[in-house]
């Protein structure tokens, strides 16, 4: 008995991979793919650079927040500065100074609000997304994934006949 091979259909040479080496990915498939994908971060990380190097130049308007008498010392308020989708808030502190910060956080742009000192722990701003805090003083945070990152952005207030307004954004500082 012969054996006679079987001739080999047309579509066979247009598609030679088994359909068992289907899933098979070459080394190099993989090495491109990486390629593609660090190069893709890279141009976004560096777009979000460039925009925030962008908003820290000026000018900035001068946003007027209301009466310096207006707020109980321990109070806050939001506010939008210096454009009106910025979402920022305005503390007066426990000792009577005013701060203001950028209100989104550095992590993944959850809000932050203020808290009051309580049970021996200092006001601070917190973010509930991630139990990220942050020095009330500095913006820097203190605590959770906003630690290791750039500090909230500083607002610039200046109290001209007893009002207060918004001037402008302090340098970006990052650790
Ligand atoms: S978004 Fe603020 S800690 Fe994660």
């Amino acid at each position: 008995m012969s054996t006679q091979s079987k001739p080999i259909p047309k579509w066979r040479e247009d598609f030679p991979i088994e359909s068992e080496g289907d899933d098979f990915i070459t080394r190099r498939d993989f090495l491109r793919f990486l390629t593609l994908v660090s190069a893709g971060l890279a141009v976004g990380n560096g777009a979000v650079l460039v925009k925030s190097l962008a908003e820290s130049e000026g000018p900035f308007p001068r946003l007027e927040l209301g009466a310096v008498s207006d707020m109980e010392p321990g109070t806050w308020k939001v506010f939008n500065y210096p454009e009106d989708h910025v979402p920022a808030i305005l503390v007066r502190r426990e000792n009577g100074v005013y701060m203001a910060f950028h209100q989104k956080c550095p992590h993944l742009a959850c809000p932050v609000s203020y808290h009051p000192s309580e049970e021996g722990e200092g006001e601070c701003f917190r973010c509930h997304c991630h139990n990220g805090r942050f020095d009330i003083a500095t913006g820097q945070g203190t605590h959770g994934p906003p630690r290791e990152l750039r500090p909230l952005r500083q607002i610039v207030l200046e109290e001209s006949d007893g009002r207060l307004f918004a001037t402008g954004l302090n340098e970006l500082h990052f650790t």
